[in-house]
């Protein structure tokens, strides 16, 4: 079976290939060429259609100018080099950006993905009509060799997180794989919503685009041969914020707990410095949270930017947080009034029961998000 789209033969046809198979690099001098060979052998040996190209942020040890020479020999390898930029997700981007097949795959240099996966993901997405693809470490068969159990667990937790907070991310036993394939027009239908950073492109992707049908083939992550991982404590913390940025119930809280201090501080000074009764400094704390929550919520959670209708949206939050507004405070008047709490703790204990009330409430009715939102 020959899988080329044009259904030109294997050679001649580098215009239209069915696969790009598209490999960021930054300092892999050691192993690039190899991993070119494998690629392109097995493809080869497959029949399918394709192109390499490698995107490589300028190495400093020359990995580009071996790209370059491989290049010259073979039209189907194509080296993208990035002067003055850094970063693997926007690599991958501009690699699929520079492809020109109808499908997309993306992997590492250095073999920890092995080759020998392409045919069985294409197959996938060919056959069966998948529009993403994930290679995945965690499906029935998959798995990692000669990993430690602290970075095994420091893996699957960051998983769990993604799938707890990323709708998008529950799709897949994997979303924090480095090797997939997807449709290049559909992430190209969507490239302005995608905000690439750290590593976890393929996070991003399925967070962006959360109607796409995705599948998955297990494979086993093999340990690196040549060079250094470029996983670092950096990588870690930007994923965390990744995962943030991509969960609007995550920035919600962010943003609550802010308000929550907010609302604490004012009510504080209103009675204790001001010497106002605790009924007056308790809403009026209230009421500052919530605009506070309000204009965050407006600029970041929800991304509306004060656009058009953000007084009416202003309004509309107002009427959605009245339950919580009202069980904050009378939480506070009663637990302080009846049993001797302070005030001050009382309201603290009051926000606490309105939070869950506003979040249903504004999340149904002022943006509207739940349905079809990106986080979860
Ligand atoms: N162009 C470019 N620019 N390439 C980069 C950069 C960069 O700034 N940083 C890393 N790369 C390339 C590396 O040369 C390698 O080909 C690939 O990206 C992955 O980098 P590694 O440093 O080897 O990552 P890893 O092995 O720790 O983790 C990989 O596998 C995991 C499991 O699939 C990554 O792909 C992870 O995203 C993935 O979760
Ligand atoms: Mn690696």
């Amino acid at each position: 079976m020959r899988y080329n789209a044009g259904g030109a033969g294997l050679t001649g046809s580098e215009e239209n290939p069915l696969v790009s198979v598209v490999i960021p690099t930054f300092n892999e001098a050691e192993v690039i060429e190899r991993t070119i060979a494998e690629v392109s052998a097995i493809l080869k040996r497959e029949g399918i259609e394709y192109e390499i190209i490698v995107v490589d942020d300028n190495s400093p040890d020359g990995t580009w100018r071996i790209v370059e020479e491989v290049s010259k020999r073979d039209p189907r390898v194509r080296l993208y080099r990035r002067i003055g930029a850094r970063g693997l997700s926007t690599a991958i981007l501009d690699g699929i950006k520079f492809a020109k097949g109808k499908y997309v795959v993306v992997m590492d240099a250095d073999l920890q993905h092995p080759p020998r996966y392409l045919p069985q993901l294409i197959r996938k997405a060919l056959n069966e009509g998948y529009e993403i693809v994930v290679a995945s470490r965690y499906a029935r068969g998959g798995g990692v060799a000669g990993w430690s159990r602290l970075r095994l667990m420091i893996s699957k937790g960051a998983t769990l997180l993604a799938k707890l907070l990323v709708k998008g991310a529950r799709k897949t036993s994997d979303p924090m794989s480095g090797f997939f394939l997807v449709r290049r027009d559909l992430v190209l239908s969507r490239i302005e919503q995608l905000r690439p950073r750290g590593y976890k492109v393929l996070l991003e992707i399925l967070a962006r685009i959360d109607n796409a049908r995705v599948g998955e083939v297990p494979y086993v992550f093999e340990p690196r041969r040549a060079g250094k991982s470029k996983l670092g404590f950096k990588v870690m913390l930007d994923y965390i914020i990744h995962v943030i940025e991509l969960s609007q119930l995550a920035k919600f809280a962010i943003v609550g707990a802010g308000g929550t201090v907010v609302n604490l501080a004012i009510m504080y000074l209103l009675l204790y410095i001001a010497g106002l009764g605790k009924a007056v400094s308790s809403i009026a704390g209230i009421e500052s949270g919530l605009l506070w929550n309000f204009v965050f919520n407006e600029v970041w959670t929800f991304e509306a930017g004060f656009r058009k209708g953000w007084l009416a949206r202003l309004a509309a939050y107002h009427a959605s947080s009245a339950g919580g507004f009202l069980a904050t405070f009378l939480t506070m008047y009663m637990l302080s009034t009846y049993m001797g709490v302070n005030p001050i703790l009382g309201q603290f204990i009051g926000i606490l029961v309105g939070f869950i009330v506003n979040y249903v409430a504004s999340s149904r009715g002022v943006w509207r998000i739940g349905g079809e939102g990106q986080g979860g």
